[in-house]
């Protein structure tokens, strides 16, 4: 469905007024077609991932542009994501040999084309109707790259692992009731998942400010197609997504804010399949993670829509390093956009850096074709840092790369 013309102009007005409007300065000018990014007519048009969201922006309707741009409260935290990299600047090496350069590397026994990561995205179809989890799949097989699956996927668990024809990453939330987890662990396991990546940064509730906005200004009625509450806002509707086909969904949640730290240890117990923690920010928490027998790490706040008035991932960075002090790879996600970004968060000891939002918005624009050509240019723009720096393999990439400001 496509959103009225002057109910656009209207939320471009009010994303002009709006701090979301901090992720890609310009935007509302893009959209209004007074820029070339909008005009893009293939993915390989696209110069950076900001000429995909301008491209995206066009497309999305407003209720499910402001679900996938936004994030909590006053939006500091999802600010901070991205320009926190700002903060350290790279320094550039002369007379190294850089005529060939080796991106690839190796997670938990697969080797992928780079350390750029697929992070999940829920109900991927609301974003892009038309390839889903599947164009996503089918793009990070064609560049060979870590895609993570969300639990509130789109498409079928199965059809996703077969279209990605590697080993998937399955993304999950911990629910309320540890007999549907665990369904859902034997599930992804027998789908082929290689690693479960428990998300921990969501445990109770969150103030999706900018999302309610936008979907105010939707014309569409959200009953068309989701399950509504009394105010008309869509609501779980968990029963009618394909991960809990089969599961009794009546009263189950997907957090629950009792668990601790157990829950690792009972998550082991349940699958061979290795346990990375999604969303830890402390360095305690870390030494934590490791102590209660994790996997690996993914530094990250739900790209900004947990916690408000947090640190950009890229700063908590290298605090969770200390804290795993080498036992377990440590990843981050949360506003990364250049490769520069990824370089930058390589030299602080992350091993894979992930994306949201960027391949989101290629997905929007141009399906399968625009996630490919979002990770084409963050691992062209990762290469060319690389270069710069005179680090021929990801190994040689290190903190002496970088200065603070
Ligand atoms: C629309 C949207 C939906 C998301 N859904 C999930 C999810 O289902 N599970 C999860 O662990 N993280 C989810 N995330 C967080 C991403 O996995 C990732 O941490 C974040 O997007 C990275 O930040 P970035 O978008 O700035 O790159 C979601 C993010 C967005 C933007």
């Amino acid at each position: 469905m496509t959103a009225d013309p002057r109910t656009r102009r209207q939320v471009l007005q009010w994303l002009a007024a709006s701090p979301v409007l901090g992720l890609a300065s310009g935007l509302a000018d893009a959209a209004e077609g007074g820029a070339s990014a909008t005009e893009l007519r293939a993915a390989a048009e696209a110069l950076d991932v900001f000429d995909m969201q301008a491209a995206a922006e066009k497309i999305v309707p407003p209720a499910h542009w402001g679900y996938l741009q936004s994030g909590v409260d006053g939006e500091t935290t999802l600010r901070a994501n991205s320009t926190a990299y700002s903060k350290w600047q790279l320094v550039p090496r002369r007379f190294v040999d850089v005529s060939r350069i080796d991106m690839s590397t190796t997670l938990f026994g697969m080797q992928v084309a780079s350390p750029v990561m697929i992070c999940p995205i829920g109900g991927l179809r609301a974003i892009g109707p038309a390839d889903g989890d599947i164009g996503v799949a089918r793009a990070a097989k064609a560049k060979n790259q870590v895609h993570a699956v969300s639990t509130q996927m789109s498409d079928k668990l199965e059809d996703i692992a077969e279209a990605r024809g590697a080993p998937l990453w399955y993304q999950l939330y911990t629910t309320n009731r540890i007999e549907a987890t665990r369904q859902l662990v034997q599930r992804a396991q027998r789908a082929g998942c290689a690693v479960v990546a428990v998300t921990v940064d969501l445990p109770a509730g969150r103030n999706t400010v900018t999302a309610t906005r936008l979907r105010r200004t939707d014309v569409r009625p959200c009953g068309a197609c989701h399950q509504v509450g009394p105010s008309g806002n869509p609501q779980g509707g968990m029963a009618t997504k394909p991960m809990f086909e089969g599961l009794d969904t009546q009263g189950l949640g997907l957090t629950s804010p009792s668990l601790n730290w157990d829950f690792i240890r009972r998550l082991k117990d349940m699958t061979t399949m290795k346990v990375v923690i999604k969303g830890i920010e402390a360095e305690e928490d870390a030494a934590l993670a490791v102590e209660n027998g994790a996997d690996g790490i993914i530094v990250s706040n739900h790209g900004g829509r947990a916690l408000e008035s947090g640190r950009g991932t890229i700063e908590s960075l290298p605090d969770v390093v200390r804290g795993a002090a080498g036992r377990i790879p440590v990843m981050i996600d949360g506003g990364v956009r250049r490769g520069t970004d990824v370089f930058k968060a390589l030299a602080l000891g992350a091993s894979a850096v992930g994306i949201g939002r960027p391949y989101a918005w290629g997905l929007a624009a141009f399906g399968q074709a625009g996630v490919e050509r979002v990770l084409d240019i963050l691992n062209l723009e990762l290469r060319l840092a690389m270069v710069g720096c005179g680090a021929r393999s990801i190994s040689e990439i290190g903190p002496r790369s970088l200065k603070t400001a």
